[in-house]
């Protein structure tokens, strides 16, 4: 359990991050990729974006990442050179007039306590333009003991939530287009539950 603590940690570095979830990125995203069609997204404001992990499935937009690691803003700026800021979507503020038609939120929330959860969602609804999505992809808690409910527990994000409780939160704030479940796996074997849901601003 220890080491697991130290890798969580250790997660914070931008190499041995994308390392541990190069692997993944695809099959992470893949039902966003399978539900939306990318040709038509113009907008994209993505929270929490990491060392810029998902910007390359955005090339024809107009794209902007933000994340509370200055490590992997700096990585991502310097490989990807996009728009890309350090900020705490816990202190965001967006300008009024800011719209985006795409808002993605790929593993971040359970990264934030229910407040702050509940907080986060209920200003970026704001931000969603007419006709725009909120997608999100989180970690969920199963019920049942097992790898994914190990790998759960010990995720550096301390809020991994059951489906239940994802449905409830996403629905205060968002009208559900899709909720889908999806496992992870290594080699045939469930690493992670995770689960993608796509929704448009309750107002
Ligand atoms: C599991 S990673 C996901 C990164 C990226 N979205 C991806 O798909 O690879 C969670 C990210 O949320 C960021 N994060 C955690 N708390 C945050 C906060 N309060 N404000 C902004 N970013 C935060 C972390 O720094 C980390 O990059």
């Amino acid at each position: 359990m220890q080491i697991l603590k130290k890798m969580s940690g250790l997660m914070e570095n931008t190499t041995a991050y994308r390392l541990w979830q190069a692997p993944f990125a695809d099959a992470k995203i893949a039902p966003i990729l399978h539900h939306n069609d990318f040709s038509k997204i113009q907008r994209v404001l993505d929270v929490g974006c990491g060392p810029g992990t998902n910007c390359r499935y955005f090339e024809k937009a107009d794209y902007t990442g933000f994340d509370i690691n200055p490590r992997y803003i700096d990585y991502a700026c310097r490989k990807y050179r996009r728009n890309f800021v350090v900020q705490d979507v816990c202190t965001f503020e967006a300008p009024m007039e800011q719209r985006f038609d795409f808002v993605l939120l790929n593993s971040l929330l359970h990264h934030l306590t229910d407040p702050e959860a509940h907080r986060v969602l209920g200003r970026l609804r704001h931000l969603v333009s007419p006709g725009g999505y909120v997608h999100i992809v989180e970690l969920v808690l199963p019920e049942y003991r097992g790898i994914p409910r190990w790998l759960a527990v010990n995720d550096r994000g301390n809020f991994p939530r059951s489906l239940t409780a994802w449905k409830e939160l996403f629905s205060t704030y968002f009208h559900t287009a899709i909720f889908e479940p999806y496992p992870i796996k290594l080699l045939g074997v469930g690493l992670w539950n995770l689960v993608y849901f796509k929704g448009e601003p309750k107002v």
